[in-house]
């Protein structure tokens, strides 16, 4: 039975396990150090999810929720499960928690971003099972 909980904690554990599953999502960028896992946690707006089976840690995501004039928002990013424990409700376990907690805290409206790839085919899957429908609008992005 896969457990959801949030991360109140840096710890090694939580290091290494990120270090297994984030490059599992995107392989090109860097795994956080413990100085970033420190300052996301500890960032307010931020919600850092983990699914536990036992006491393996099998999947993560992220949950922002922000403020803007018309909105109050949720933002999941970084979704993604382990690949020997995919197929088994873990993801749609994930979204369902990072969608309550965007609830609890007011959020009207959820977002995420994800490719248009064959390798993100299984999440887009899962996104439009549990409600999400793709908006046509275009991602802009400069890096500072
Ligand atoms: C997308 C992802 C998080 C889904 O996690 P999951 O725990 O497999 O999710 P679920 O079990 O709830 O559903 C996954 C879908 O893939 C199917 N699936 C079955 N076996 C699978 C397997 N071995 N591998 C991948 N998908 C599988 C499931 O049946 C389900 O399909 P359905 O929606 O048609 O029923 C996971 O595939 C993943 O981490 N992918 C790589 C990273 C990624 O793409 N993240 C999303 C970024 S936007």
């Amino acid at each position: 039975m896969v457990r959801i909980e949030p991360v109140h904690e840096a710890t090694p554990e939580l290091h290494a396990a990120l270090s297994h599953l984030l490059p599992q999502l995107n392989s090109t960028l860097p795994v956080p150090d413990m100085e970033r896992l420190r300052r996301l946690i500890s960032d307010p707006a931020v919600t850092l999810l983990l699914a536990r089976d036992g006491d393996a840690i099998v999947g993560t995501t992220t949950v922002i929720v922000y403020t803007t004039p018309y909105w109050i928002k949720a933002r999941l990013d970084e979704v993604v499960v382990d690949a020997g424990a995919r197929g088994k409700g873990v993801g749609e376990a994930l979204v369902k928690a990072a969608l309550d907690i965007g609830r609890e805290r007011g959020a009207q409206v959820a977002e995420l971003q994800s490719g248009r790839g064959e390798a993100r085919k299984a999440a887009h899957r899962l996104y439009e099972r549990l409600g999400f429908r793709i908006r046509e609008s275009d991602v802009l992005r400069i890096l500072l």
